[in-house]
């Protein structure tokens, strides 16, 4: 059978590192808050001369280089992302250029913190209808650009990066690996939750990210607890066979009640908040990379992806590496 295989993983993070004591400098909040609230100790943030599309790019070189192939066998991109460089052309089209490989499917997709949950399915679906052979899947955000620096209750979650992966059409055996089972959403009677005050076709400004935090908790626990429900459903396994979690990473205190929802001991879930804090679109691929690359996701492991995002937006994939 056809599945889409992820062959490669990589990713990339701004060379400018903040940490809490940090970011209190010159906001009102401090270390002790921001880590009992969230986990996170320290973000990075993107220069000045670095956009979604460079940080994309050199995630998406890394992805090349671990699967062993030529940008010019891409044949599809897929870039998740809600801090694009401009409105149009599409971010994915960017990155073809800078890696040299024009000519196939490049385009974004929007679904915030779910973005990456949201390219992945699109592009095993396409991979599987045979619309290419051999795909980047990237999530890449500069969240920095669109936060208001003078609100406390958001600006201290948010970092900037990117996570890519390669992902090709292999026919394997029924326990080979490759994506098994995705499942998404969307309701967005949940707008006002969280939401970005501008746009081109509203304000005419970029606006700035405006969040209510203790509802987005709460739907993001019961949501995420669900849509992994769905999944295991779709395929004969159970919670207990999975290998690894790699959930967004939005907040440790998020990860740890869903771990609990599903029975799920915490060791399997790959946590990077602490590190990074939440990159939106960019957080699945870039703790994937991570975990991949630090040697605990290894070939063969169960891998269980989950995200939740404005919108709100939600879904998961679990995928044999
Ligand atoms: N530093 C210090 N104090 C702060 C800060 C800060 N950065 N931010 C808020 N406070 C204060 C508030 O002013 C408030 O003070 P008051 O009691 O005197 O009024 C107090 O801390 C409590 O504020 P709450 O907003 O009620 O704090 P809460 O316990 O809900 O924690 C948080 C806030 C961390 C945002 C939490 O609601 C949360 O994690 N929500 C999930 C949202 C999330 O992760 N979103 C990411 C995007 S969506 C996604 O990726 C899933």
């Amino acid at each position: 059978m056809i599945r889409s295989v992820i062959t490669g993983t990589g990713s990339a993070l701004p060379a400018n590192c903040v940490t809490n004591a940090e970011l209190a400098e010159r906001v009102d909040t401090s270390d002790d808050w921001i880590v009992e609230r969230t986990g996170i100790r320290q973000r990075y943030i993107a220069d000045e001369d670095e956009f979604t599309s460079t940080l994309a790019t050199k995630a998406a070189r890394a992805a090349l280089e671990a699967a062993g192939i030529d940008a010019s066998e891409i044949g599809l991109i897929v870039l998740a992302t809600a801090t694009p460089d401009h409105t149009f052309p599409a971010t994915a089209t960017q990155v073809q250029a800078a890696l040299g490989c024009g000519g196939g499917i490049a385009f974004d997709v929007q679904a915030v913190c779910s973005g990456f949950l949201y390219a992945l399915a699109t592009a095993d679906s396409m991979l599987r209808t045979g619309m290419a052979q051999k795909a980047l899947v990237i999530g890449a955000e500069t969240f920095s650009r669109i936060l208001d620096w003078e609100d406390r209750t958001t600006c201290v979650l948010f970092g900037d990066g990117a996570g890519a992966v390669v992902l090709e059409a292999h026919d394997v055996a029924e326990d080979g690996p490759g994506i098994l089972a995705s499942r998404l959403h969307a309701e967005g009677a949940h707008k006002d939750m969280l939401y970005v005050d501008g746009g081109p076709s509203t304000t005419g400004t970029v606006g700035h990210l405006r969040m209510k935090g203790r509802e987005v908790f709460r739907h993001a626990v019961v949501n995420l607890a669900d849509v992994l429900k769905e999944v295991l459903a779709d395929t004969d396994l159970n919670a207990g066979d999975i290998d690894w979690v790699v959930p967004h990473q939005a907040n440790a205190r998020i990860l740890d009640a869903t771990a609990r929802k599903l029975d799920l001991p915490s060791e399997k879930v790959v946590v990077t908040v602490d590190r990074h804090a939440n990159t939106s679109a960019a957080s699945v691929p870039l703790a994937l990379d991570t975990a991949v690359r630090d040697g605990r996701i290894k070939q063969g492991d169960l891998v269980m992806f989950e995200a939740m995002g404005g919108g709100f937006t939600w879904g998961a994939s679990l995928a044999r590496m």
